[in-house]
């Protein structure tokens, strides 16, 4: 089956002024990132602050161009189109949700013109057809009618990202990348926003890309984890057992950092500053913080391994035993 989305091998580096005022250094976004998205499917990527997720997932729909590799569309290589069909095709074919609806949503701007922005600016059906598929959406996401005509700042929290989600998906785009959806809004709604992404992608058959620094949500609401550290891709996970099936010392640090009830584990302390972008350790980035970490772990950065179980790879010399339960270090191995 064709992807809906591939990258092959990108590359983002930005400059960023550091320090004197003419010097501007080199900041690795994303290095060598590979990643396919199947129809239908729901990949959950995480990873600490500044680790490439973002960045990940402008590329992904083609907001962020990489220095080099390849993005493809259903096959088609996004960077090589003519910039009028890269427009319409990312366009239409991906929706894109972001942390913050406040900022996100022009605030100008009633619901309903939010919504048939994206209608408007890709010709879809008559005058009439777009006012109807803007009930329609308004529908979909639980917004009652009588807020067609509310603007941004008259919205809650919760209704707001409704109304930001349904502008993401007024296209019927075939993916869609939700970074951070729901942190910037209150515990409470939190639950209804993510079940209401569920509910979307099992109805519309969307492929979804969802980024959060939280752990466990990630790993109920996904079929697939990918860990990010210090702008690489270090491991692909089956959600189901990422717990104690994941290899890599990253990927167990972090889903042992939030023990859940029915699988209690001890936490594994990710202790030592996480290093700069800017200057990324030779090797394996994750070794200044890595407990298994040697001299070849300087040496190299390792390629990817296949685990025992398709749709599982990781990137480290001296990987976590699958199916060890995830145990503090230092009585792992004492
Ligand atoms: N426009 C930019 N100019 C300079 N540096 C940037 C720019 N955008 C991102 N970066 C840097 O690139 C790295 C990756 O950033 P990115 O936003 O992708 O991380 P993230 O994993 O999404 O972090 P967070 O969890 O805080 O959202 C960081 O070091 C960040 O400071
Ligand atoms: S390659 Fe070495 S430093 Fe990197 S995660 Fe594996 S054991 Fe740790
Ligand atoms: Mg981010």
């Amino acid at each position: 089956m064709t992807a809906v989305v591939e990258v092959r091998d990108a590359h983002v580096v930005h400059r960023a002024r550091s320090g004197g005022l003419f010097r501007r250094d080199r900041v690795y976004a994303l290095t060598g990132a590979g990643l396919s998205v199947a129809p239908g499917e729901t990949v959950g990527v995480v990873g600490e602050s500044g680790c490439g997720k973002s960045t990940l997932a402008k590329v992904l729909v083609g907001i962020e161009r990489p220095v080099s590799g390849a993005v493809a569309f259903r096959g088609r290589d996004l960077w090589a189109m003519p910039a009028a069909e890269r427009r319409s095709t990312v366009g239409a074919g991906t929706g894109m949700i972001f942390q913050d609806p406040s900022t996100a949503l022009n605030r100008r701007l009633a619901v309903r013109r939010i919504l048939r922005d994206p209608l408007d600016v890709h010709r879809r059906g008559t005058r009439a057809e777009r006012e109807e598929r803007v009930r329609e959406l308004m529908a979909l996401v639980g917004l009652p009618r009588a807020l067609a005509d509310a603007l941004p700042g008259q919205l809650s929290g919760g209704q707001r990202q409704r109304v930001a989600i349904a502008r993401a998906l007024a296209l019927d785009p075939d993916l869609v990348v939700a970074d951070e959806p729901t942190s910037a809004l209150d515990v409470s709604v939190r639950a209804q926003i993510l079940n209401l992404l569920l509910d979307l992608k099992e109805r519309l058959g969307l492929a979804l890309v969802f980024v959060s620094h939280d752990i466990q949500t990630v790993r109920r609401m996904s079929d697939r984890v990918i860990t990010m550290y210090l702008g690489r891709i270090v491991e692909e996970t089956p959600a189901g057992r990422v717990t104690d099936a994941a290899r890599h010392p990253y990927t167990r640090a972090l889903f042992s950092a939030t023990p859940g009830l029915l699988d209690p584990v001890d936490p594994i302390p990710l202790t030592g500053p996480l290093p700069s972008a800017t200057r990324p350790p030779s090797g394996c980035p994750f070794r200044t913080r890595c407990w298994r970490a040697d001299e070849v772990c300087a040496a190299s950065m390792p390629d990817f391994s296949a685990a025992s179980r398709p749709g599982h790879r990781y990137r480290c010399h001296h990987p976590v035993q699958e199916d060890q339960p995830t145990r503090d270090p230092a009585r792992q191995e004492p």
